[in-house]
């Protein structure tokens, strides 16, 4: 039924490296994945809580009480749910939303688990209701309830599970139904965008381990144009990276600039999507407002990819508002588009 839909959600996440679509982002995370909370830059509130929520659970040598993680792609989620795994020595079981289509499948995850394991459920918000009744019980009293038989005949046996941590990762929380999001009794967390100094450190620490010497303006310009956000940070110093290796030059401002150029990336950070959609609301619909619907025909994009990728970072720019009545385009936005 969603397989198109499907590909579109995976495809959202990477967006931002824009076509032709790039696939060694994987493998690009796993390298520059921080291991340990010194490596995790940044979110320095969540990381706090953290640290005090899993020392505590330790201590009373209980699994952590389930975590929720959400905010635009790229901002550390999943890093956060592998990084908790890494440093309470626990075993990560790792699936996603689209992936439990039946009742089932949860229920067979959630049968091989073993004591003290890590579940991390990605975009949880793609969840059937069916399966959100599953995993209430589960996750409030670590049961399974399982219908077996027919009609009148029909009777309902539960199951013990084993003590486990669900992490779960949304970029759409108001998706989340509040039933769902209560169950999160160790905390609901939001990621922020980073500030440019976070994101040099990053820059920093990612180019030592792609061994790639970096000067300190193209740091800065990476920096600059990576919507403050890390894996875009590391994307954009890799293509520079290659740009660099193969004129067998050092990694400089120039470069990136060029590599940049290239790619179709202003100097805010802005892609060809992110322009098209100012452009459209500002010269089509007179600075707007216009309805998301309207505005994600008139791109040829899905309506979620513009609320999950696209529209965060020109909110955190200020570039557009959202109305009553859908979204406008501000001064601000205008007078970036017209040094173009
Ligand atoms: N706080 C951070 N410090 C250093 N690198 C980070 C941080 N957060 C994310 N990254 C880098 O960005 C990449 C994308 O992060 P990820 O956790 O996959 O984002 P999300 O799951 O929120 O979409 C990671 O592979 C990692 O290299
Ligand atoms: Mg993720």
């Amino acid at each position: 039924m969603s397989s198109k839909n499907d590909n579109k959600i995976t495809d959202s996440e990477n967006t931002q490296e824009i076509s032709p679509k790039i696939t060694d982002t994987k493998f690009l995370d796993q390298t520059l994945r921080p291991n340990s909370w010194d490596e995790y830059i940044g979110q320095k509130n969540i990381k706090e809580n953290l640290k005090i929520l899993l020392t505590a659970a330790k201590q009373r040598q209980h699994p952590p009480e389930h975590l929720l993680f959400y905010g635009p792609p790229g901002l550390g989620k999943t890093t956060l749910a592998h990084l908790i795994a890494h440093e309470t020595r626990a075993q990560l079981k790792d699936t996603s939303g689209p992936a439990i289509e039946k009742v089932g499948d949860l229920a067979s995850i959630l049968t091989n688990l073993s004591p003290g394991d890590i579940l991390f459920i990605d975009e949880i918000h793609r969840l059937n209701k069916a399966i959100e009744e599953v995993l209430y019980p589960a996750m409030e009293s670590g049961v399974l309830d399982i219908i077996i038989g027919k009609g009148p005949s029909a009777r309902t046996i539960q199951l013990e599970l084993p003590a486990f941590t669900l992490i779960a990762a949304t970029t759409r929380i108001a998706m989340l139904s509040a039933p769902l999001r209560s169950r999160f009794s160790g905390g609901v967390f939001k990621l922020d965008f980073y500030t440019e100094e976070e994101i040099g450190k990053i820059i920093e620490r990612s180019s030592k381990i792609l061994n790639v010497e970096i000067d300190g303006e193209a740091k800065e310009e990476i920096a600059k144009r990576s919507r403050s956000t890390p894996r875009t940070a590391n994307y954009l110093l890799k293509r520079s990276r290659d740009l660099a290796q193969i004129r067998e030059q050092k990694l400089t401002n120039d470069i990136v600039k060029e590599s940049l150029e290239m790619l179709g990336i202003d100097n805010m950070g802005l892609n060809a999507v992110d322009r098209a959609m100012l452009n459209v609301i500002e010269d089509k619909f007179n600075g707007g407002p216009v309805g998301l619907n309207t505005l994600a025909a008139s791109l040829s994009e899905e309506q979620s990819t513009i609320e999950d990728v696209y529209e965060p970072y020109l909110l955190q720019l200020g570039f557009i508002e959202r109305t009553s009545r859908g979204r406008v385009v501000t001064d601000r936005a205008r007078k970036h588009l017209s040094k173009k």
